[in-house]
């Protein structure tokens, strides 16, 4: 079966790597929490597309998955088998359309105060138990004020020579209880 790291070896080898696995160290996390949902019909939402290649990524990695990505650059190329929504993902409503997700990962601007918006925005979409995961913590206020929005988890990846901003935060979103 392919693995997340041996799709992304492809796809770098064709150009269209992203910085997931070459600045920054996260494709060890990502393949370890999302394998057991691969095959699964899966809805994933990254904010930040740029040129689409993260999307491809997840394109190829899930089987059954709608994968949709919100990018505020209207030049964002559109990436097959992928919904592009053009878009400020810090905008009251304008994911109202979009429905619930089971993945959503913030990779926009990872300017702080952006960074709160759009989880104010978007978190409300997560469905109960879904992941959310921001990228590219530039410093140790931002981890600060990220952990008070929600119980948020700090994988670190500077210690094994990472780039200053290579940590990513995540959390699940807990389910009501009812
Ligand atoms: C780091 S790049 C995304 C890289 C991509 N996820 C990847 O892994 O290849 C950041 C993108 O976020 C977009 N962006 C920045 N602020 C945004 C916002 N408020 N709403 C939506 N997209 C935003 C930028 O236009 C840019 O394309």
């Amino acid at each position: 079966m392919d693995t997340l790291i041996g799709i992304y070896a492809e796809l770098l080898a064709q150009g269209h790597g992203s910085d997931k696995g070459t600045e920054h160290s996260y494709l060890p996390f990502y393949e370890g929490v999302l394998a057991s949902v691969r095959e699964q019909p899966i809805r994933l939402l990254e904010i930040g597309v740029l040129n689409g290649d993260s999307l491809r990524l997840w394109r190829r990695y899930f089987v059954a998955a709608e994968v949709v990505g919100i990018d505020i650059n209207p030049d964002t190329p559109l990436v097959d088998g992928t919904t592009l929504v053009i878009g400020d993902a810090r905008q009251t409503g304008m994911a109202v359309d979009l429905g619930q997700f089971d993945v959503i990962v913030d990779d926009g601007s990872h300017a702080p105060d952006d960074v709160v918006a759009v989880f104010a925005e978007i978190f409300p979409h997560l469905a109960p138990g879904g992941l959310y995961v921001i990228e590219d913590i530039e410093h140790d206020e931002a981890a600060r004020r990220y952990h008070a929005l929600a119980a948020f988890t700090e994988v670190d990846f500077r210690p094994s020579g990472g780039q200053f901003n290579d940590r990513l935060m995540w959390t699940v979103k807990a389910h009501s209880g009812l």
